[in-house]
């Protein structure tokens, strides 16, 4: 079937998600498996005292404050307006200072600001790239690297085919993949094409589950 992107159902998915609803948690490391994603995720952007990490589809911030004890600022953006209510009293009762929320998408980052100025030497996305459809997907990374200051890393963690989906029905639930029209995981080889082609010199894959995976892109 054809993959369709319709942001204003995404949109709406997200700014009426449940308060408690674990794919946005704001506890960081509550032990499901996008809390290992982002933890792992973490460790791989090697964040320093002198980096500007960009969080895209940043959620309720969960990842953007715990790597702002790491780094010199964090931008998150997102598309929905609820979520990034949600991260800034989220970044509040945290008390980091060094976190800033925009609107923003894969496809239009600047679209609150101008992204391009603020030096942003990593990217992040944990969980939110799959929405994309895989021509978007392609699109998003080479623009993002081109926008990337180098030395730079981009690091996603996320759902992405490992083996056929077919065969893990029963592992769904665990993964948060539901099949549903807003989803559209990726495989791990076009993955890793859509990287190389955007010109990262290094790439490193981790499958931590047959339909889940973390790539750590580097750009010199
Ligand atoms: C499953 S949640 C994960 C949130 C966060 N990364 C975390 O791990 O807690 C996916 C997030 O991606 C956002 N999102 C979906 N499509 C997006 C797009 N095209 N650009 C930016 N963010 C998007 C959603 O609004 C949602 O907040």
């Amino acid at each position: 079937m054809e993959q369709q992107y319709d942001r204003r159902k995404l949109e709406q998915e997200f700014d009426s998600l449940p308060e408690a609803s674990p794919i946005a948690d704001i506890d960081p490391f509550k032990g499901d498996i996008i809390a290992m994603v982002g933890a792992l995720a973490l460790d791989f952007l090697e964040l320093g005292a002198d980096d500007v990490l960009l969080d895209i589809g940043t959620g309720r911030g969960r990842w953007a404050v715990a790597a702002s004890q790491h780094c010199k600022k964090v931008i998150g953006i997102d598309i929905s307006k609820r979520m990034l209510e949600d991260a800034r009293v989220n970044v509040a009762s945290a008390g980091a200072e060094n976190v800033e929320f925009y609107r923003g998408s894969f496809e239009d980052p600047c679209e609150e600001t101008d992204i391009s100025q603020k030096n942003v030497n990593k990217i992040v996305a944990i969980y939110s790239l799959h929405h994309l459809t895989d021509s978007m997907k392609a699109e998003a990374i080479s623009k993002l690297s081109a926008m990337l200051k180098r030395p730079g890393r981009i690091v996603v963690g996320d759902i992405m085919w490992f083996d056929d989906p077919g065969k893990y029905r029963d592992e769904w639930d665990e993964v948060y993949f539901d099949d549903s029209e807003t989803d559209h995981p990726a495989s791990i080889s076009f993955m890793r094409e859509i990287f190389e082609k955007s010109g990262a010199e290094e790439i490193e894959i981790l499958q931590i589950h047959p339909l889940v995976g973390l790539i750590c892109a580097s750009f010199s």
